[in-house]
């Protein structure tokens, strides 16, 4: 099956300012793709040239084998996009929009389960809804049309924790009817949990597209360990040890950072110290050192 997202070296600028230099990527059927990247990477202006929404100054874009900007109208029944806040009138009712912004597909979604999903009060105007519930009320929106892919730039931005894991519940239950995702955060516990790829954009170029796993594996960020130690150690010991590239103490804690095979050559030692690792932590690299080690400004 052809990819229902294809994005070949796209280029965008505002004026003299370079918002995408060079980004592609595709996009398979039924996935659900992040985008990460420092604010001002160029995400948003990526997906909005997905959506149609923005003229691209250079490359192609093609989706569900459409042109976002000769085939819009075609396009639009069949991409569920997420309004920004602010976007609605003020005394709209929610159900009301709902049911509005649904009239508006061929075969949407029915709003009162949308907003039951959701959490959201059918005759609560726009103006009345806290930050959250606006929040919501822009995914459902993006929902209604029943749509074949949706984009959602900064899905759960200004959700609280709990209205996050409900959110993130949610888009797996849109994915499992089979709608491709393209998801932009900020969130690595978001891109982690639901995303199968995501791109790392910075500075309008794709760093890499990789799964969230493969990701931190090749950021090679290092492993931390933590533990008490049952009889006093020298942590000379450690310190002479093949990839540790630090020892310190934290109280009566010994903390050794170092690359993935640290744990194994300090359980080693400990074992032929015979002093055993109490309370033993070991905190695996994840997607946010990676990013953050990626998109360094100044990198080691
Ligand atoms: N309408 C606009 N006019 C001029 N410059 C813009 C416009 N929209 C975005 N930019 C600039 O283009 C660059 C990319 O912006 P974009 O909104 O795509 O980034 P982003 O990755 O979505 O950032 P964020 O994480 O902050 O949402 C930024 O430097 C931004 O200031
Ligand atoms: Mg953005």
């Amino acid at each position: 099956m052809p990819p229902v997202i294809e994005v070949t070296s796209l280029h965008k600028r505002y004026g003299d300012k370079v918002a995408v230099d060079d980004v592609s990527f595709t996009v398979e059927q039924g996935e659900i793709f992040g985008i990460l990247g420092p604010n001002g990477a160029g995400k948003t202006t990526t997906v909005e040239c997905v959506e149609g929404l923005r003229t691209p100054d250079g490359g192609t874009v093609s989706v569900l084998g459409l042109d976002p900007l000769r085939d819009h109208l075609e396009l639009t029944r069949r991409l569920g996009v997420q309004l920004q806040a602010g976007s609605l009138p003020e005394s709209l009712r929610v159900g009301e929009a709902l049911e509005l912004y649904g009239s508006f597909y061929p075969d949407p979604a029915d709003w009162r389960v949308l907003l039951d999903d959701l959490g959201l009060p059918a005759k609560a105007t726009y103006a009345a809804l806290s930050g959250g519930q606006k929040q919501r009320l822009s995914i459902a929106l993006a929902l209604i049309g029943n749509p074949d892919i949706a984009v959602l730039d900064e899905l759960t931005t200004g959700l609280d924790p709990q209205a996050r894991r409900d959110t993130w519940a949610l888009i797996e239950g849109v994915r499992a009817r089979g709608v491709t995702i393209v998801l932009v955060t900020h969130f690595m516990e978001e891109a982690e949990r639901l995303c199968d790829r995501v791109a790392l954009i910075d500075a309008g170029r794709v760093v890499l597209i990789d799964t969230p796993a493969g990701l931190a594996d090749r950021a090679q960020v290092e492993q931390r360990m933590q533990f008490r130690p049952s009889r006093p150690l020298d942590d000379a010991l450690l310190a002479g040890l093949p990839g540790v590239t630090g020892v310190t103490r934290r109280g009566e804690f010994v903390v050794v950072t170092g690359d993935d095979t640290v744990v194994n050559a300090v359980m080693a030692v400990l074992a032929r110290n015979q002093i055993t690792a109490e309370r033993l932590r070991v905190e695996q690299a994840g997607l946010e050192a990676a990013f953050v080690q990626l998109t360094r400004k100044d990198p080691k």
